[in-house]
C-alpha cells in the first residue's frame, strides 16, 4: 500500500531519512517507533507529501506520489500530526468537518458523521460548538483523531496520536483503532514512543535510528530476536520500565523447526542440514506436538533412508506453555541443558520455540539482573 524506494531526505548537510526502504501493506497496522530526530515524523510527512525526498521514490496504492496532486492524495491520506494542529478560528464540529466539507457533503450527512465520531471517543456533544482553546490537550487530541477519520480514508497516519490521554481513554482509543483497522481493513501508520502501545496495537514494529530501519518485525519476534544491541536496549530499557513480568508468548520466535512424523528419515537430515540444526521437534499432521528427533539417533538407526520418522522412536519432550513464565521456562533449560523448546498451546500444538540465548539476550539481564 506505501511503499519507500531507497528513499533519503536531507535538510541542506544533514540526512534525515537514510535510503530508507519500507512497506506497509494494506490492512496493516504498522508501528513507527524509536529515539527522538530519528526521522518519524519525517516519514509521515513523505507519504502524505507535506516534504518532498531528496532522492528516492514513495508509491501508494502503487502510484508514485510525485505524479499525484497532493490535494487529491491527501484526501486519501488522514493525518493526524504531533501538535493536534486544531485551527483555532474554527469550533470543534467545523474542525471535524474540514475533509467532508472539501469532499462536498450536505450538512445532513456532515452532521450525522460528526454525532458518530463524537461518541467513538466519549466526549459530550456539547464540546461541539466550542473552539479548540475551551478543550483540554487530551481533548484537542480526541478531535485531531476524529478529524483524520472523518472520511475513513484508505491510509491513515498518526503521529503520536495518544500522547496527552488519561491511560483509560488511551486504552479506549487503542482499542477502537484495532477494531477499525480489523472491521474496515485500513492501513494506518502509526508513530509512538511508547513500546507498550506499539506491542498492544501493531501488527509489525519498525524500530528506527537516524534516519534508517534498524529492525521491522512482529512484536514477538522483535522481542525474542532483537536485531542487535541497541534493539536489546530499546526493548530492555522498556520492559525493565514497565516491570513486567515476561511469559513465554513475549520471549519466544516463531521460526520453530518441526517435521510431521510422516517425514522420511533422509528428508528430516536434509531438512536439519538446511536448516544447521542438530535435531527435530516432530508433530502430527495437526501440529500436535510429538517429541524429538536428533541427528545421532538417526545416524544410529538401523532403519533405511525411506522409513519415516515415526520409527524411529521419538523422544518424549515436556515442552513450554505460551502461558508459563519466561523465567521459570529459562531456569529450566539452564538446569537441564536445553537449548531450544517447542511451545506450545493449550492444545499441544506447536506455535513457536525459545532458546537459551534469545531468553537471554533480550531479557535475562536486563530485567532479573539482580535476582538470583
Ligand atoms: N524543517 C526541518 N529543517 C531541518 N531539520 C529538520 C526539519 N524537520 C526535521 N528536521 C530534523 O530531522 C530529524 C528528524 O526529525 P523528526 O521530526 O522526523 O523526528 P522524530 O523521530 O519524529 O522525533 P520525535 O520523537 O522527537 O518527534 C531531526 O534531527 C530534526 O531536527
Ligand atoms: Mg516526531
Amino acid at each position: 500500500m506505501v511503499h519507500f524506494v531507497n528513499v533519503t531526505m536531507a535538510y541542506g548537510s544533514h540526512i534525515v531519512i537514510d535510503k530508507l526502504n519500507l512497506h506497509v501493506e494494506e490492512g496493516q497496522l504498522v508501528v513507527l517507533i524509536g529515539p527522538s530526530g530519528c526521522g518519524k515524523t519525517t516519514t509521515l510527512q513523505l507519504i502524505n507529501r507535506l516534504i518532498k525526498p531528496t532522492e528516492g521514490d514513495i508509491l501508494v496504492n502503487r502510484q508514485n506520489i510525485k505524479n499525484v496532486d497532493p490535494v487529491e492524495l491527501r484526501r486519501k491520506v488522514g493525518y493526524v500530526i504531533q501538535e493536534i494542529g486544531l485551527f483555532p478560528h474554527m469550533t470543534i464540529k467545523q474542525n471535524i468537518e474540514i475533509v467532508p466539507r472539501l469532499l462536498g457533503w450536505d450538512e445532513e450527512r456532515k452532521a450525522a458523521r460528526t454525532e458518530e465520531l463524537i461518541q467513538l471517543v466519549n466526549l459530550d456533544r456539547k464540546y461541539l460548538k466550542r473552539y479548540p482553546s475551551e478543550l483540554s490537550g487530551g481533548q484537542q487530541q480526541r478531535i485531531g483523531l476524529l478529524r483524520a477519520l472523518a472520511v475513513e480514508p484508505p491510509i491513515i497516519l498518526m503521529d503520536e496520536p495518544f500522547g496527552a490521554l488519561d491511560p483509560i481513554t488511551r486504552e479506549s482509543l487503542q482499542n477502537e483503532i484495532v477494531a477499525l483497522q480489523k472491521r474496515l481493513k485500513k492501513t494506518i501508520v502509526f508513530v509512538t514512543h511508547d513500546m507498550d502501545e506499539a506491542i498492544k496495537i501493531a501488527d509489525r514494529i519498525v524500530l528506527m535510528k537516524d534516519g534508517k530501519i534498524v529492525q521491522a518485525a512482529a512484536s514477538k519476534e522483535l522481542l525474542s530476536n532483537p536485531a542487535n544491541e541497541f534493539v536489546e536496549q530499546f526493548i530492555g530499557r522498556h520492559r525493565l520500565y514497565s516491570g513486567k513480568a515476561d511469559t513465554v508468548a513475549d520471549v519466544m520466535s516463531d521460526e520453530i523447526v518441526c517435521a510431521e512424523k510422516t517425514l522420511s528419515l533422509i528428508e528430516a537430515v536434509a531438512l536439519m542440514r538446511h536448516k544447521k540444526v542438530p535435531g527435530l521437534f516432530v508433530i502430527d499432521d495437526t501440529k500436535k506436538l510429538q517429541g524429538k528427533v536428533s541427528i545421532e539417533q538417526i545416524r544410529k538407526s538401523e532403519l533405511s533412508e525411506q522409513d519415516a520418522l515415526e520409527t524411529i522412536g521419538i523422544e518424549q519432550i515436556c515442552p513450554a506453555f505460551e502461558n508459563q513464565s519466561a523465567r521459570e521456562v529459562f531456569d529450566r533449560m539452564e538446569a537441564e541443558k536445553i537449548d531450544a523448546l517447542p511451545v506450545v498451546d493449550e492444545a499441544n500444538t506447536v506455535i513457536g520455540v525459545v532458546t537459551r540465548s534469545s531468553i537471554v539476550r533480550s531479557l535475562a539481564e536486563v530485567v532479573w539482573g539482580n535476582q538470583s
